[in-house]
């Protein structure tokens, strides 16, 4: 489930990449903002799964979490005033992004999988973040 969820970050940032070089800044700006919405959510997907199981170091990956939210969300600021920071901010996605999948979520994957035994919990929290 986990996984699904970050490839689909990784498409919304090859899409971002594919759109760099679009005139229109608010096909761009739709792309980064719908990027920024699906991963705010799969992190509190992320952290409700951590919670569940018990993780603990729930609190340190939650600031971790924040910390990101807040660098991507001052980017959108930028764009939004205008500014050129799409390069910037697929730097930050691909490194800290991808560094982030590989090693912090790596290490609640084993204590997690059992809470994902739980298939209705699963479904019911899908449902509840991404309603689907
Ligand atoms: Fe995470």
């Amino acid at each position: 489930v986990i996984d699904k969820q970050h490839k689909r970050i990784v498409d919304y940032i090859n899409e971002i990449h594919d759109n760099l070089e679009d005139r229109d800044r608010n096909v761009l700006g739709g792309v980064i903002d719908s990027m920024i919405d699906y991963t705010l959510t799969h992190f509190a997907f992320e952290e409700a799964l951590m919670e569940r199981a018990g993780y603990p170091i729930l609190k340190h990956h939650k600031l971790v979490h924040q910390s990101f939210a807040q660098r991507v969300q001052d980017h959108k600021k930028n764009f939004d005033e205008g500014k050129d920071v799409t390069r910037q901010l697929l730097g930050d996605l691909q490194i800290w992004l991808t560094s982030h999948i590989k090693r912090d979520d790596q290490d609640y994957a084993v204590l997690v999988r059992g809470a994902l035994e739980e298939k209705s919990w699963i479904a019911k929290m899908l449902q509840k973040f991404f309603g689907s």
